[in-house]
C-alpha cells in the first residue's frame, strides 16, 4: 500500500477524490489505485454480513454468524469486561468474514418507551451508556476491527426519523444526549462515527457543522472519519463542508459528478474535499481486514449464553418461587418458549448460528402448552383452555410472555406498551388456576404489567440472543445466580413517562420538553413510583453494605464502602454510587449515577468497594459560559443497589470545584454571601463596617429573609452608602 498521506491525494484526480467521499455501494468504501475497496458490516449484536453487495435491506440471509444479547440485555451486567469480550469476539467474526468496520454499537439514550429502536441502545442514562459501549469498542478495536459509533445525534424515535427535528436545550443535549458519546470518543478512540438521520434543532445532523466538527473534533479530539447513516445524506457539499467524510451507501456517478461540479463552480474547496478523502483512505488503511481466519462458532455461542446468564434481571421474587427445582411439574406457558424473539429487527438482525429455544432447552419435568398465539392477538380459546388444564395439574407455571416481532423493530415506534391482549388474557386465567407462576418477558424495552401482583416471579431476558432457552432456564433453576440490573425504569404506566404526552405528536418535530429529566431522573423528581426502577435486580442471595465514607483528594472524590454477601449462596452485585447536587442554583435531577462496579461474593465474604469520583461526576453543562462546571459545597453521596434502593449516604463538601461565588458583583445577593463567606469576605465585611450593618438587620428573625434577598447593589435601600457597597465588592475581588 502507498504511504497514505495529503501528498498522496492530491495526487489523484477530482473524480477519484469526489469518489472516495461516497461509499462503492451498499457496503464497500470506494477504491483508488493501489488501495483496496474494503467492506463495512452490522452490527452491534451480531455480524450482519450481507453477501449480496446490493442487498441493503436483507432480503436475501446474511452469513452465518451468531447471535449475541442485544444492548438492552448487555446493558444489565453493568459489566464491562464482559462488553470488552462481546467486542473481542464480534471483532473476530467481523475478520474472519473480511470485514474493516463494524456498524455499531447503538448508544442513542431511551428516551421515549415507545422507541422503536430501544432494543438496540444501551441506557436510558449517559453514564452507563457511555461505559458499557466504550468497552465494547475497546473490545472490538483490539482485534483490528474499527468500529461505527452510532447514530449522532438524537436519534431518539423512529418514525420520521430521516426528517424530524429533535429540539433540545443546550444542556440536556450535553448531559444527556452527548454524555456518551463523549466519553466513548475520549476513552475509546473510535475508528468512526455513524451521523443521525434526523435534524437537531432544525439543522439536518448530516450537515450539522457545530455536532460533526465544532463539538466532536475541536472539543473532543475525535481524529477518525464521520460518516452518514444509510441516506442520511441530503446535501451532499454541504454535509461535506460540515465535516461529513463519507456517505453512505453511494449514489454511484451522480455524487461524483455532484462534487466535482461543486468543486469547478467553486462552492466547495478542494482543501476540504481532500481532507474528507484522506480521512477515507486513512480508515482503509488501518482497519483493512487481516487475513480471514477460522473462529469457533460454538466458543461464541458458548459466551452468547454467558453474556446472557450474567445479563437477566430477575425483578420479582415473591416467596422465593425461584429457583425452581426439576423436581417440580412445570408448566411452560406461551408460544414465545416455542419461538422465542431474541433479537431485534432491522439492521441489527443477525442470522443466527444455532438458536436454543426455552422450549428445547427445558427439563424433562416440564411440559408445553402452547396458550396463545404471535400471529395476532385474539384470544384462541381452544390454546388457553389447554394451558389452564395444563396449570392446573402442575406445581407451578413459567409463562413466557413479550412482544412480538410484529411490534418492535428499527424503523418505526410502538405504540403502546401493553403486552399482546391475548397474552395479558390467558395470564389472567393461569394465576386464577395456579397461585405460583413465573413470567419470563422476551422483549427489546419497558413493558406494563398490570398482572405484576398476581404473580411470584419476573424474570426479564429482553431479547436474549441464540442461547436464549439455556440462559433462561439457567436462572430458573438457579444453576445462575441472577445478577442483571435494569438499565432502564420501568413505569407503572406509559402515561407516567413524560415523553407520553407529545412523543411523536408532531411529524416534523420532537421537542424535548422533560429537559434533563429522563427516566429515573424524571420520576425521582416528581416523586412516581415505578413498577420496578432503574438499577433494581434480585439475587438469589442477599447483601449487606456498610461504612461508607467520602473524602476530597486533590482532583477527585474518594468513595469506599464494605460490601458482604449475607445469604447462603455466591453471588455478583452491582454497587451503584449517585451524586445528589444540593448547591448548584439549577434545575437538578435529584441524582444521578456517577460510577458503579459489579462484585462477585462468596457466602459471608466481604469486600471494600473504591471509586474515584472526577470532578466531571458533579459538574453541569452551563450554557452561558458554554462550559462544565463544578460547583463547591454540599452534595450527598448515595450508594446502594438500586437507584431506590439506597442502603447508605454521606453528606459532604465539595472542595475540587470552583467556589460557588467566583465572583462578587453588585447582583450578588446578600444571602449567598453569607452562605459562603471566605476568610477574605469576612475581613472585607469588617473593614467596610458593612458586617456590622447586616448584623443588626439579620438578627431580627421577621426581616431576616427579607434582607438577606436583596442584591448587594440595593442595600442602599438600608442607608448603606454606595461608597462602602463598592468598597467592599473591590476588596473581596482583589
Ligand atoms: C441503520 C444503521 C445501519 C445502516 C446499515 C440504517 O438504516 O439506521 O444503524 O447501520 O442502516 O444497515
Amino acid at each position: 500500500m502507498p504511504n497514505i498521506d495529503l501528498d498522496f491525494v492530491q495526487h489523484l484526480t477530482l473524480e477519484e477524490r469526489a469518489a472516495l467521499v461516497s461509499g462503492k455501494d451498499f457496503w464497500f468504501a470506494a477504491k483508488v489505485p493501489g488501495v483496496d475497496k474494503m467492506m463495512v458490516s452490522d452490527g452491534p449484536s451480531g455480524l450482519r454480513k450481507q453477501a449480496d453487495p446490493d442487498d441493503a435491506v436483507g432480503l436475501n440471509k446474511s452469513v452465518d454468524a451468531v447471535c449475541f444479547p442485544c444492548s438492552a440485555l448487555t446493558a444489565s451486567s453493568f459489566d464491562e469486561q464482559l462488553l470488552f469480550k462481546l467486542g473481542n469476539h464480534l471483532g473476530i467474526a467481523a475478520t474472519a468474514e473480511n470485514i474493516g468496520i463494524l456498524l455499531g454499537p447503538g448508544v442513542n439514550i431511551k428516551r421515549s418507551p415507545l422507541a422503536g429502536r430501544n432494543f438496540e441502545y444501551f441506557s436510558e442514562d449517559p453514564l452507563l451508556a457511555g461505559r458499557m459501549a466504550t468497552a465494547y469498542v475497546k473490545g472490538v478495536q483490539e482485534e483490528g476491527v474499527g468500529v461505527s459509533v452510532k447514530h449522532f445525534a438524537t436519534n431518539n424515535r423512529e418514525d420520521q426519523r430521516f426528517t424530524s427535528s429533535s429540539n433540545v436545550d443546550e444542556r440536556t443535549l450535553r448531559e444527556i444526549y452527548l454524555a456518551q458519546f463523549e466519553r466513548i470518543v475520549k476513552e475509546a478512540k473510535p475508528a468512526t462515527i455513524m451521523c443521525s438521520y434526523n435534524k437537531l434543532n432544525g439543522i439536518q445532523v448530516s450537515q450539522n457543522q457545530r455536532l460533526l466538527t465544532h463539538i466532536l473534533r475541536d472539543e473532543w479530539g475525535f481524529e477518525g472519519l464521520v460518516m452518514s447513516d444509510w441516506g442520511a445524506v441530503v446535501d451532499h457539499v454541504a454535509a461535506i463542508k460540515a465535516g461529513l467524510d463519507l456517505e453512505m451507501p453511494g449514489k454511484g456517478a451522480e455524487s461524483v459528478n455532484e462534487i466535482v461540479r461543486a468543486v469547478n463552480d467553486g462552492h466547495l474547496q478542494e482543501s476540504i474535499l481532500d481532507k474528507a478523502a484522506l480521512r477515507v483512505l486513512k480508515m482503509v488503511e488501518k482497519w483493512q481486514p487481516k487475513h480471514a481466519v477460522n473462529y469457533d462458532k460454538e466458543e461464541q455461542h458458548d459466551f452468547a449464553r454467558q453474556l446472557a446468564d450474567e445479563s437477566i434481571v430477575l425483578l420479582q421474587n415473591k416467596h422465593h418461587l425461584l429457583p425452581l427445582n426439576d423436581t417440580q411439574s412445570i408448566a411452560v406457558i406461551g408460544e414465545l418458549a416455542a419461538k422465542p424473539r431474541f433479537q431485534g429487527g432491522g439492521s441489527s438482525h443477525v442470522n443466527a448460528h444455532r438458536l436454543v429455544t426455552p422450549l428445547e432447552a427445558m427439563p424433562a419435568s416440564a411440559t408445553y402448552a402452547q396458550g396463545y398465539q404471535l400471529e395476532h392477538d385474539k384470544i384462541d380459546n381452544h390454546l388457553a383452555a389447554q394451558a389452564v388444564e395444563l396449570a392446573e395439574r402442575s406445581d407451578v407455571v413459567v409463562f413466557f410472555a413479550g412482544f412480538p416481532e410484529a411490534m418492535e423493530s428499527e424503523g418505526f415506534d410502538k405504540q403502546s406498551i401493553a403486552l399482546p391482549t391475548n397474552q395479558n388474557d390467558l395470564l389472567d386465567q393461569i394465576t386464577q388456576a395456579n397461585s405460583h407462576v413465573v413470567v419470563v418477558l422476551q422483549n427489546g424495552s419497558v413493558v406494563e404489567m398490570p398482572w405484576a401482583n398476581q404473580v411470584d416471579g419476573i424474570v426479564e431476558t429482553y431479547l436474549a440472543g441464540e442461547a436464549v432457552g439455556e440462559s433462561t432456564w439457567n436462572i430458573l433453576l438457579g444453576k445462575v445466580n441472577p445478577a442483571g440490573k435494569l438499565s432502564e425504569s420501568f413505569p407503572l404506566r406509559l402515561v407516567d413517562n413524560p415523553t407520553a404526552l407529545t412523543f411523536n405528536t408532531d411529524r416534523d418535530n420532537e421537542t424535548y420538553h422533560e429537559g434533563l429529566f429522563v427516566g429515573y431522573r424524571y420520576y425521582d423528581k416528581k416523586q412516581l413510583p415505578t413498577r420496578f426502577p432503574f438499577g433494581h435486580g434480585l439475587s438469589y442471595t442477599t447483601f449487606g453494605y456498610q461504612g461508607l465514607n467520602v473524602e476530597n483528594q486533590s482532583d477527585h472524590v474518594h468513595v469506599s464502602l464494605q460490601v458482604t454477601n449475607t445469604g447462603e449462596r455466591a453471588g455478583k452485585e452491582v454497587v451503584q454510587v449517585y451524586v445528589q447536587n444540593l448547591v448548584s442554583q439549577i434545575e437538578m435531577p435529584v441524582k444521578e449515577l456517577r460510577d458503579f462496579a459489579k462484585v462477585d461474593l462468596q457466602p459471608g465474604e466481604a469486600t471494600t468497594v473504591e471509586f474515584n469520583l472526577p470532578r466531571r461526576a458533579f459538574a453541569w453543562y452551563n450554557s452561558q459560559t458554554d462550559a462544565w462546571q463544578t460547583d463547591n459545597g454540599q452534595y450527598t453521596i448515595l450508594v446502594g443497589s438500586s437507584s431506590t434502593d439506597l442502603r447508605l449516604s454521606q453528606s459532604f463538601k465539595l472542595t475540587i470545584g470552583t467556589p460557588f461565588l467566583s465572583r462578587i458583583t453588585g447582583e450578588t445577593y446578600v444571602s449567598d454571601l453569607l452562605a459562603n463567606r471566605t476568610p477574605k469576605i469576612d475581613q472585607a465585611l469588617e473593614t467596610t463596617g458593612l458586617g456590622k450593618v447586616f448584623d443588626q438587620l439579620l438578627a431580627n428573625q421577621a426581616n431576616r429573609a427579607l434582607f438577606a434577598n436583596i442584591p448587594l447593589r440595593s442595600f442602599t435601600v438600608t442607608g448603606v452608602k454606595p461608597e462602602t457597597i463598592s468598597k467592599f465588592i473591590q476588596l473581596v475581588n482583589n
